[in-house]
């Protein structure tokens, strides 16, 4: 299928890999998925892996973000880490609202509402991410959820900025369960978000920002999801620790 859309595959490492380990991986996979032109890869290591992997990574085309950060530039914020310090460690993108960090370290919609509006006006790019609990969806207000996230996530941005960025559909039952969503499903609530984009932003920017599917992602289940019109890519977890299986996953998305 020829989208327009170019995917993104992103490995998001979460609280694995020392420095060590994430430029040995980095070594590797640059050697395995090289010169694959068609889908960006981008890999989210911890933070004090970035600059290193950042350094590996050089000029091979394969993007590095960060999986959190907060809104304020600088200041007394222990533990917290700004924007700009992202930046200047050679961040392009930033993972923002995961399903972890709501439920786990109380991230509120609020919260990511402001951290997109920061990582947008320090030219980074956000990874949105969005999903629904089990119990929401065996109630049937999966879209409602969605909604409401991605309502709140992208509230005073300019169409523009819309358009720039990679929203992430993460139901949060597929995570780490190896439960993925159908291929259908994953479509589904996709082009539903699709929809709440054009809703909020018109056609221009909904057919420009790039909606990943994110739980349980592997080898075997890419080519099935990245088939599906409106899903332009993975946030890939568990299997983006293992370079054969996230070079495999790429691959698949790339059609190789
Ligand atoms: P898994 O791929 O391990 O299910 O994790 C998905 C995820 O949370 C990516 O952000």
């Amino acid at each position: 299928m020829i989208k327009t859309r170019k995917p993104v595959i992103a490995g998001n490492w979460k609280m694995y890999k020392t420095v060590t380990e994430a430029v040995a991986f980095v070594s590797e996979l640059k050697l395995a998925v090289g010169g694959i032109g068609n889908v960006e890869v981008v890999v989210c290591p911890p933070f004090t892996a970035l600059a290193k992997v950042a350094e590996a990574l050089g000029s091979t085309g394969i993007g590095v973000g960060a999986q959190d950060v907060y809104w304020e530039d600088k200041g007394a914020f222990t533990g917290e880490i700004s924007a700009v310090m992202l930046k200047e460690a050679g961040c392009r993108y930033v993972i923002i609202g995961h399903s972890e960090r709501r439920q786990f370290f109380g991230e509120t919609d609020a919260f990511v509402n402001q951290k997109v509006k920061t990582v947008l006006e320090h030219g980074l790019v956000p990874i949105v991410c969005v999903g629904e609990l089990i119990g929401e969806r065996e109630s049937g207000i999966t879209e409602k959820v969605v909604r409401l996230q991605t309502e709140a996530a992208l509230a005073g941005l300019t169409a523009d900025q819309a358009a720039g960025l990679v929203i992430a559909y993460e139901p949060v039952w597929a995570i780490g369960t190896g439960k993925t969503a159908s291929d259908a499903d994953a479509q589904q609530v996709i082009g539903f978000i699709r929809g709440v984009v054009r809703h909020l932003f018109g056609a221009g920017a909904a057919g420009k920002v790039r909606i990943q599917y994110g739980g349980s992602v592997k080898p075997q289940n890419t080519v099935g999801l990245m088939e599906q019109p409106d899903i332009d890519g993975a946030l890939v977890g568990g299997a983006s620790l293992d370079v054969e299986s996230f070079a495999g996953i790429v691959k698949a998305a790339a059609g190789i």
